[in-house]
């Protein structure tokens, strides 16, 4: 009895000492030594899908957190913990921008989800950030949806609402403008372009056929084919069935580092019963995925064939998703 209490005891220590991070929050300013000549296109980076989504604040009759929900650290959080690239949806709520999760259910004909970190706590997380480290930051911004309308059928943003959008996201400072802002291919741009002398960060966005950037694509803001990822995601909640999907895909469109740039999509997508909750949760299938990546992706790697982008769930403050990017980094990219 005392014994186990004892050991009890002396685990609640053990697992108290801080685990040893191999790299420091400014990974890439760490590292600009072997990265900052390389294009993005030749370097892994850490990514958070859904990323504002830490939080819930308010939805629909049929939202919650097992069904929206899919981080725990919040932008600023995630930012700390490594992550540089985020997966923004910008939502309408009350007449200010939130970020939110909402999918149009079909079965019953009618929108769900709930909104995560406001807008402009977004803004304020990324400021305090590359306040202290010169970090390249990207924000990619889709599904932007008004949610005031009525939810039988959210329309997507129109001009005005995109421009209010951009408009408040030019509160984010260090925006990266290129001398080239409309034509330049991102991917093709050394890191060092970005971050040698300042943070930066680039928000890529493609409202629709019909919405432009004006004047925001001279201010750090660029189309999606500017930074063109292939970016497709298995849709499955069997860790299997996802692991082979995103492993083919990556085969194929990364025979050489300069082909597609490939965002490794290592989520799994809840299915119809889990979503009515019937199952796991969006975090606990995150809790599957995460650690997954760490033994089934080092055995597809090559110096010919490596992701660009980590992108997951329920991003950790345990330094393991840099670490890989790193491992990479050094091991495979040049
Ligand atoms: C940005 O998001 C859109 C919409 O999900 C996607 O089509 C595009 O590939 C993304 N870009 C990158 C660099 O991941």
């Amino acid at each position: 009895m005392l014994a186990s209490l004892f050991l009890l005891a002396l685990s609640s220590v053990v697992s108290a000492i801080p685990v040893k991070r191999a790299q420091p929050t400014d990974w890439m300013q760490a590292n600009i030594g072997t990265l900052g000549s390389r294009p993005l296109r030749h370097i892994c980076i850490p990514g958070s899908h859904d990323a504002g989504m830490s939080q819930i604040n308010g939805g629909t009759a049929f939202s919650d957190a097992a069904n929206t929900q899919t981080q725990t650290l919040s932008i600023g959080g995630q930012l700390t913990a490594g992550s540089r690239y985020f997966d923004i949806r910008p939502v309408i709520t009350d007449g200010t921008y939130s970020t939110g999760h909402y999918s149009d259910i079909t079965e019953i004909d009618s929108w769900q989800g709930s909104n995560g970190q406001s807008i402009a706590d977004v803004i304020s997380d990324i400021n305090s950030f590359t306040s202290a480290n010169n970090e390249l930051v990207i924000i990619n911004l889709s599904h932007a949806y008004d949610t005031d309308a009525g939810n039988s059928d959210y329309p997507i943003f129109t001009q005005d609402q995109w421009d209010a959008l951009f408009d408040q996201l030019t509160g984010i400072n260090h925006l990266y403008v290129d001398p080239n802002p409309t034509t330049v291919d991102l991917s093709t741009v050394t890191l060092s372009t970005f971050i040698a002398s300042s943070p930066a960060v680039v928000v890529i966005v493609q409202p629709d056929d019909t919405i432009d950037l004006g004047d925001y694509a001279s201010q750090g803001f660029y189309q999606y084919s500017q930074l063109n990822a292939y970016n497709e995601y298995a849709d499955t909640s069997t860790l299997s069935t996802m692991e082979s999907d995103q492993l083919t895909k990556m085969a194929a469109q990364r025979g050489t580092p300069d082909q597609s740039y490939f965002l490794l999509s290592w989520t799994l997508t809840q299915s119809t019963l889990e979503v009515l909750g019937f199952g796991d949760s969006i975090l606990e299938l995150a809790n599957t995925a995460d650690p997954a990546l760490y033994t089934a992706l080092p055995p597809k790697l090559s110096t010919s064939t490596y992701p660009n982008i980590l992108f997951i769930d329920n991003f950790q403050n345990d330094g393991k998703m840099v670490d890989l990017a790193m491992t990479i980094n050094t091991n495979y990219a040049s």
